[in-house]
């Protein structure tokens, strides 16, 4: 885009959302309102927008300071007196845009298109507008034919303006020149005693200059979230574009009404998601997995033609043809590599898993290193807390862990070493050894027979 700044009005209160959280740092798929518009206009290749910030300032400009340049408006006076606190700020621009920070569903296409249409005709001003069923609470775009003549907002608006279904959807592209002309001029002299931004079409026409309108078709991008119903909707609509995208590109959902996907998810074609499935963060997930039922994935990896079941996850590698769950939790820093199996009831914490390593049944491991074709036996737990600090468990090659074993870390279990059933390991094991910890297994033969006899001499004794 040549020689384009935005702007991002997020000064205003948010009062409907009843919320001590700004507005625009309510999340809408994952991320704060405030992110989606800021990731359109990177798309757009703008670099580094202006974000006006009133209330709750502190915390969005914490959030927003590596991407755009904060400008603060102390009061709120109206859009128009928003962005005129930004003035200076885009001066160097030919073209502004100007957005709202509660409007995160605008497209991309949308805004490509209006910016080329006021760039090819030259407009010093170009709304983007919508027909919508109810315009109640929108400006209205008032019309002579196809010409704009001017926004109204409804409290301004007369009978016949208010029946007008065309809405100003509060984004708009203008000429600089023209913009930081147009509003030192505004005045608050209206029903809300504010600054409207809107104002500035009203010296359009006096002036012959050219407005524009561009009609969005999809009248979703037009939703503002003012309150945490159009919050709930916007969700909606957006995790539909979001199925939508990947059923197109390829990817199986069967239940799209129970699968939640992120907008930073990537998924590859021919994976599978069945219902209930929760892909957020950064997750990816390659070619042929079957993700699901009951799968909550965040910020993994999964490699390809992996099959995870009713399983929990966060910030975990996972290799190609894993079999993961059902009933498993995976804990950050853990990474498995390809062909592992992790059964039901497995915890795994941060812990390196070679490839085609075995853990199927009901264990803990934690800070641990486990080499490849390792079989963990039922049960096995890894003590790596001794209620100070947390110790590792390195478990080489081929080892055989048997069942309900303690490994008490730090230990070192060395390659295809045999560790018996039931034992506890407070030392290390040298490579191909076999160790069994136990009590000795005492068996009295015929015992019950003795008791018995006992009990009935008992029984004889004279009473007195
Ligand atoms: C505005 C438009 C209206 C349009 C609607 C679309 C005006 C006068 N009206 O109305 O035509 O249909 O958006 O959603 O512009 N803001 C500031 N500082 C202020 C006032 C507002 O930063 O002093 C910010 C708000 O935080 C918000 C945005 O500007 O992000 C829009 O303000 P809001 O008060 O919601 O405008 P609307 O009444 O919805
Ligand atoms: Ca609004």
């Amino acid at each position: 885009m040549s020689n384009i700044a935005a702007v991002i009005m997020a000064a205003g209160k948010g009062a409907r959302m009843k919320s001590r959280l700004p507005k625009v740092m309510h999340r809408l798929a994952g991320k704060p309102l405030i992110d989606h518009v800021l990731d359109l206009t990177d798309q757009l290749g703008i670099d580094h927008p202006l974000v006006i910030l009133g209330h709750g300032r502190a915390l969005i400009e914490e959030h927003v300071r590596d991407r755009a340049v904060v400008v603060t408006q102390t009061e709120q006076l109206g859009t128009g007196h928003a962005v005129r606190q930004a003035l200076p700020g885009f001066q160097d621009a030919e073209d502004v845009l100007v957005l709202s920070g509660d409007q995160p569903l605008l497209c991309l296409e949308t805004m490509q298109a209006l910016l080329a249409l006021h760039q090819e005709q030259k407009a010093v001003a170009t709304v983007l507008t919508a027909q919508v069923a109810d315009p109640f609470g929108y400006g209205r775009v008032i019309r002579d034919g196809a010409r704009l003549l001017k926004i109204v907002e409804e409290k301004d608006a007369t009978e016949a303006e208010r029946a007008v279904r065309e809405i100003n959807t509060g984004t708009y592209c203008f000429n600089v020149e023209f913009l930081t002309k147009a509003l030192p001029g505004l005045t608050p002299q209206n029903a809300q005693g504010e600054y409207y931004l809107t104002g500035v079409f009203d010296f359009i026409l006096a002036d012959g200059l050219k407005a524009l309108t561009y009609c969005t078709r999809d009248v979703d991008e037009a939703l503002g979230i003012n309150s945490r119903i159009q919050l709930a909707e916007a969700e909606q609509i957006f995790r539909r574009r979001i199925l939508h995208n990947w059923l197109e590109e390829g990817v199986t959902i069967e239940d799209p009404a129970t699968v939640y996907i992120e907008s930073d998810v990537v998924l590859s074609r021919d994976v599978t998601l069945r219902p209930f499935v929760y892909l957020k963060g950064t997750t990816v997930v390659e070619e042929n997995s079957v993700i699901g039922p009951q799968v909550d994935l965040e910020s993994c990896f999964c490699g390809a033609g992996s099959e995870l079941r009713y399983t929990v996850a966060r910030e975990v590698k996972i290799g190609k043809g894993c079999t993961i769950g059902p009933f498993a939790y995976l804990r950050p820093g853990t990474e498995l590599a390809d062909g592992v199996k992790v059964g039901d009831f497995v915890e795994i914490k941060k812990s390196r898993i070679g490839s085609k390593t075995k853990i199927p049944h009901l264990s803990y491991i934690g800070d641990a290193e486990i080499g490849a074709d390792v079989n963990i036996g039922a049960g096995t737990i890894t003590c790596n807390y001794d209620g100070e600090h947390k110790h590792l468990t390195r478990i080489a090659d081929g080892v055989f862990i048997g069942s309900n074993a303690n490994l008490v870390a730090p230990v070192e279990i060395g390659a295809h070493a045999f560790v018996g059933a039931g034992s506890t390991i407070t030392e290390g094991v040298p490579a191909e050894a076999l160790v069994v910890e136990r009590g000795t297994l005492r068996v009295r033969k015929e015992w019950r027979k003795a008791k018995t006899k006992a009990k009935g001499a008992e029984q004889c004794q004279p009473t007195n």
